[in-house]
C-alpha cells in the first residue's frame, strides 16, 4: 500500500511516499529554519505562508522521487496535531483535497505517533510493545506503546519541552535557532560538571518532568556573568545544560521501564539527535538490560516519511478521516 504523507506542524514542509508502513519510497523536506533564524524562533504566520508556497511542489517531488504517478497512490495521510494551528491547517487542507481528487482514503496522524514510527523505518524488526521517549521542540514525554495505535502517556513535561529548553538557552548564548545542534557543538570538550544546574523533583507523578527551572537557572547564569563582567565558560555551560537535560530524561525512562516491565525503549523526536542523551541512554539501557533503538539523525527531526509509516497502522486500525477533518494545536496521543 503506497501512502502519500504530508507534514506541516512547525517549520518543515514535508511530503513522502511510504509503502506498507516500512519502506520509504521518497521523503521530500523543505526546512524554513533559516527564515525563522533571524527572529530567534518560529514565527507562526511566516511558517503558514511558507507551507502554502511549498506544499504542492513537494507533493509533486515526492511522487517523482518515488517514481510513481497519482494513480499509484492508495491513501493520503497528514499530521493533524499537535503543532502550530495555522501551519497544520496547510497540510490538512492540502491532504483533504488530494484525497478527494484521487478518490482515496484520508488518514489523520498524530505528530508524536509519527516521531515514534520513524523507528519502524530504521528498524524493520521493531514492533510494539515498547516504551518511547519522545523529545522534541514542543513535547517531552514517556509513552507506553502497547500496540501500533494503542498508546498511554506515563510521564510528560509540566512546562517547557526539552528542545525548547535547549533553544532558549542557546538564544541567550547568542547561538542560532534552532539551538539544539549549536549547543551540542559548543558543549564539545566542555566540562559537564562545570555549573551545578537544578534537577527537578516533580510532585505527584514522578515520571513527569520539568525544564523551566533548569532553563531559568542557565539564563540567569549568563545574565549574571554579563552584569558582573565575568567571563563565562560557554562550553562548560553548554555541557552542563546537556547533562542536566539528560538527567531529567534518562533516569525517568529507566524507571518507566522498571514499572511497566517493558524491555525495549525507543527514542523519538529532534532532541533524540543529542549526543549526550544518546550516550547516556545507551549506558543506562546496557546497565538495565533494555534493548534500545536510537533513530538515525536523519529521522529524528520532522519529516513526512514518519507520518506515512504511522499512517499505515492507523489505516489498518480503521482510523480514517474525511472532508470534515480539522487540525488541533493540542492533541492527546
Ligand atoms: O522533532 P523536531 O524536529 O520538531 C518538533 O516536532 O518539535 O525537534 C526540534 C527540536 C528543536 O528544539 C531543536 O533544537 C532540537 O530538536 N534539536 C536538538 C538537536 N538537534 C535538534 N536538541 C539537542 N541536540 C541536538 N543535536
Amino acid at each position: 500500500m503506497n501512502i502519500l504523507a504530508f507534514e506541516s506542524s512547525c517549520d518543515e514542509t514535508a511530503a513522502a511516499v511510504v509503502r506498507d508502513g516500512r519502506q520509504v519510497l521518497s521523503d521530500a523536506i523543505l526546512s524554513q529554519a533559516d527564515m525563522h533564524a533571524i527572529y530567534g524562533g518560529v514565527v507562526p504566520e511566516i511558517a503558514s505562508r511558507k507551507h502554502v508556497e511549498a506544499i504542492a511542489a513537494l507533493a509533486d517531488k515526492a511522487l517523482a522521487d518515488a517514481g510513481l504517478t497519482r494513480p499509484d497512490i492508495d491513501a493520503v495521510a497528514v499530521t493533524y496535531g499537535p503543532g502550530l494551528i495555522g501551519a497544520l491547517l496547510v497540510a490538512v487542507n492540502f491532504a483533504k483535497s488530494a484525497a478527494l481528487a484521487l478518490g482515496k482514503p484520508l488518514i489523520p496522524v498524530h505528530h508524536l505517533r509519527g516521531h515514534i514510527a520513524a523507528n519502524y523505518l530504521a528498524f524493520p524488526e521493531l514492533e510494539p510493545p515498547f516504551l518511547a521517549l519522545c523529545i522534541s521542540g514542543g513535547n517531552s514525554m514517556i509513552v507506553d506503546v502497547a500496540g501500533y495505535t494503542d498508546m498511554t502517556i506515563l510521564g510528560a513535561t509540566r512546562d517547557d519541552a526539552a528542545g525548547e529548553c535547549f533553544d532558549k538557552i542557546a538564544r541567550v548564548l547568542g547561538l542560532p535557532y534552532p539551538g539544539g545542534k549549536p549547543m551540542e557543538e559548543l558543549a564539545r570538550g566542555g566540562d559537564p560538571a562545570k555549573y551545578p544546574l537544578p534537577r527537578a523533583k516533580v510532585a505527584g507523578n514522578d515520571l513527569d518532568m520539568s525544564f523551566s527551572g533548569l532553563k531559568t537557572a542557565a539564563v540567569n547564569l549568563v545574565h549574571n556573568a554579563a552584569q558582573k563582567g565575568e567571563e563565562l565558560d560557554r562550553s562548560g555551560l553548554a555541557a552542563s545544560v546537556a547533562a542536566a537535560i539528560s538527567d531529567e530524561l534518562v533516569p525517568r525512562a529507566m524507571e518507566a521501564a522498571r514499572r511497566t516491565g517493558r524491555t525495549t525503549l525507543v527514542a523519538a523526536g529532534g532532541v533524540a539527535a543529542n549526543k549526550t542523551i544518546r550516550t547516556d541512554l545507551e549506558r543506562a539501557c546496557r546497565e538495565n538490560g533494555i534493548k534500545l533503538y536510537l533513530p538515525p539523525l536523519s529521522l529524528c527531526g520532522d519529516n513526512g516519511a514518519m507520518i506515512g509509516s504511522q499512517a499505515y497502522y492507523e489505516y489498518l486500525a480503521g482510523h480514517l478521516g474525511d472532508a470534515s477533518l480539522n487540525a488541533y494545536a493540542n492533541l492527546e496521543i
